[in-house]
């Protein structure tokens, strides 16, 4: 698939699980290039990353996005667990308040 590159996911990953299964994550979206350029999203909550489509809550963000709270759907497009990398689709719906 094309695209082009608008930012990046800066934070952390922990498990949370006792079986390995879940993960809870941290993590800004800073926004590099495009509309939304200096901005950033704040994602937070648990991973249960086998799941093809899990939901998670953005709680707030910053610049353009100051004073958003909002959802979204994740899903995994290409993961490297033994290098920790992945590629994630975000679907992502918030609201001014
Ligand atoms: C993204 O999520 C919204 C609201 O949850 C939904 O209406 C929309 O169809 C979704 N878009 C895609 C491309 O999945």
């Amino acid at each position: 698939m094309e695209s082009t590159l608008i930012g990046r996911a800066q934070g952390v990953y922990v498990n949370s699980q006792l079986d390995g299964k879940a993960l809870y994550m941290v993590f800004s979206i800073v926004f590099t290039h495009g509309e939304f350029k200096g901005s950033t999203l704040e994602i937070q909550g648990s991973d249960i990353f086998a799941m093809k489509e899990r939901e998670f809550g953005v709680v707030s963000g910053t610049g353009y996005f100051r004073f958003v709270k909002g959802y979204g759907i994740m899903e995994t497009e290409f993961m490297d667990l033994p290098n920790l990398r992945a590629t994630l689709k975000l679907n992502v719906t918030v609201k001014h308040y």
